[in-house]
């Protein structure tokens, strides 16, 4: 059982969705219809999910539907239930979406590369999908889908799935089924180049050559895992560069990664996003996590194998970099969570399942599976995830299936790691791995050096390099900018990290940037961290409630919630 879904997949399961959408930018409305296809067995009533769609009628193969929209739930948002017929196997919902829909952002020209034409994307993980479509919400159902799709003309419409053109339509076909959190769509000014025989990257034309740089060694990522996994099972995988406002750094949809521009640095040091997202191609798309409480079986699985690829391209000094930045981004995290939430097995019984996305299951996550990998080497270890991906293939997995799997499959391990510890347990088990990084370690001492007035040579830094001098040195920035001119960097990672700290030391230059910074990005990892070290003082609660006064109505509605809890309460 889904605790976040209305939907009862034990008495009606959707197999197949048909989709015929109108894309409205003038009304800021999707419209059209969803067909969907099931097994209802002897079972009269099909409950789906919806958040704020308007339903104009419901059609089955022998005529209208009586249907009921139920009282609108503030997480779940509203079960329709629909009546069926005896023998019924399909039915027709036509809606159109609400202005308010969670999982839709309807980007005004300027706040696109190009200026000129708008932009929508969906964002359905974790359950915004029913805000755009009709379904039964859960990670527990796949299907397959197909879509006919309407846009303003010159605009191109895209979706994680098979595409073709056709007069004037845009035509998707997903044969592999999936589960509903992946079903995606986005409509602009786009323009595609391929990278690889299997790959390329749509963008605004703006964006494109800047794109296809950094994105350049993805068919090397492809083979790295499938080297180590298995074959990639979707046919291509493309990715989208969104507009900034995107509220995440990357967003997994098959077929079609959708990812923030803050990433094109020009110099591919944040293609660690590229790797994590294409890894859950077999993490999370393929093996996909049952129920929001065992996330951390999508995202610890995904980190992993992130680093796999990391370490294979780029060597194990950036793997253990990566690694070890994220340790003591964890541990800072944890020290100001409830404890309840430090576990990797979370209960969310009343919570938005957006409450349990913290670096609790990816970073917890991929300790522990670090943790049995210790226990049994790599290549054992490796074959056991090989065999996960190719025993649950296509299926969703609950964190009882991983200890049952793990128990029969690598028992040595299951004995040796305290694993209920590591599932339900607060804080980090004793003895887990510590990452270290002999590159941080230098940084470290030159960090002491250059604090006891020595010249240090810099020039050579990586962006990892660079964020753990900042995270380290203790100087008045007025003489670290003076050196190392971190107010003009180009890298969206260090520049929201030397923001951090211009607002906690009053540094004015740096703050020049702040307000444009905040109000062009909506990733929300940067802006929430942001705002709220602003609202630790009576004068950034100040600036920070001005800045956002104009930032939020650029922001995502995703993004709009986070800050409005961060600055309201
Ligand atoms: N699937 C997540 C994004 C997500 C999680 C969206 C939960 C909605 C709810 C994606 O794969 C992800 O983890 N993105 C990270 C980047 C990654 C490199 C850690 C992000 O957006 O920061
Ligand atoms: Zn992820």
């Amino acid at each position: 059982m889904d605790i976040h879904s209305y939907s009862r997949p034990d008495r009606v399961r959707v197999r197949h969705i048909d989709l015929d959408l109108d894309v409205d930018f003038e009304r800021k409305r999707l419209l059209g219809s969803a067909t969907l296809h099931f097994d209802a067995g002897s079972s009269r009533e099909l409950s789906l999910d919806t958040r704020d769609l308007e339903i104009s009628r419901v059609e089955h193969e022998r005529g209208e539907a009586a249907f009921h929209l139920g009282e609108r739930d503030p997480i779940l948002g509203a079960p329709l239930s629909i009546e069926l017929p005896p023998g019924a196997r399909w039915v027709r919902v036509h809606y159109r979406t609400s202005l308010s829909a969670s999982g839709l952002q309807w980007c005004e020209p300027a706040q696109t590369a190009g200026k000129t034409q708008p932009f929508l994307y969906t964002q359905s993980q974790a359950i915004h999908a029913r805000s755009w479509i009709p379904l039964q919400d859960t990670p527990g159902v796949r299907v397959t889908f197909s879509a006919r799709v309407r846009t303003p003309p010159g605009l191109t419409a895209v979706m994680g799935a098979e595409m073709e053109e056709s007069g004037g339509e845009h035509r998707f076909h997903m044969p592999q089924p999936v589960p509903s959190y992946l079903i995606s769509l986005a409509a602009g000014g786009l323009a595609f180049r391929a990278l690889g025989p299997r790959s390329g990257v749509y963008a605004e034309p703006a964006l494109l050559d800047a794109a296809a740089f950094e994105f350049a060694e993805t068919e090397a990522m492809m083979q790295a895992v499938e080297e180590m996994y298995g074959p990639y099972r979707w046919g291509r995988y493309d990715l989208l560069v969104l507009p900034p406002s995107f509220p995440f750094g990357g967003m997994e949809n098959p077929r079609l990664t959708f990812a923030t521009p803050t990433i094109l640095a020009g110099d591919r040091s944040l293609v660690s996003l590229v790797a994590h997202e294409l890894a859950h191609s077999w993490s999370g798309n393929l093996v996909t996590n049952a129920t929001w409480s065992d996330f951390w079986l999508n995202e610890g699985f995904t980190v992993y194998l992130e680093r796999r690829i990391l370490e294979k391209l780029y060597g194990r000094d950036r793997a253990c970099m990566e690694a070890t930045l994220a340790r003591a981004d964890l541990a800072r995290e944890m020290a100001e969570m409830a404890s309840r939430d430090h576990v990797l097995e979370i209960d969310l019984a009343g919570r938005d399942p957006d409450d349990g996305c913290t670096l609790v299951p990816y970073e917890k996550g991929a300790l522990f599976l670090t943790a049995l990998e210790q226990v049994v080497g790599r290549k054992r270890f490796d074959t056991f995830l090989r065999s996960w991906f190719d025993t649950f293939a296509f299926r969703s997995v609950a964190t009882s299936d991983f200890v049952q799997y793990l128990g029969r499959q690598l028992p040595d391990a299951a004995a040796a790691v305290p694993v209920k510890e590591w599932l339900s347990a607060p804080g980090i088990p004793a003895g887990a791995p510590e990452p270290h990084s002999d590159a941080l370690a230098r940084v470290e001492a030159a960090v002491e050096r250059w604090m006891a007035g020595d010249l240090i040579d810099t020039s050579s830094w990586s962006t990892q390099e660079r964020l753990h001098f900042l995270r380290t040195a203790s100087a008045p920035l007025g003489r670290i900018d003076r050196e190392f001119a971190f107010t003009q960097t180009g890298n969206a990672e260090v520049l929201h990290q030397w923001l951090l700290m211009a607002i906690r030391e009053g540094y004015e230059p740096a703050l020049a940037r702040l307000a444009d910074f905040l109000t062009s990005v909506g990733r929300r990892k940067y802006i929430k961290t942001l705002y709220a070290e602003l609202a630790k003082t009576p004068e950034g609660r100040a600036r920070a409630a001005a800045i956002y006064e104009k930032a939020r109505p650029g922001y995502h509605p995703i993004a709009q919630s986070t800050v409005d809890q961060v600055l309201m309460g």
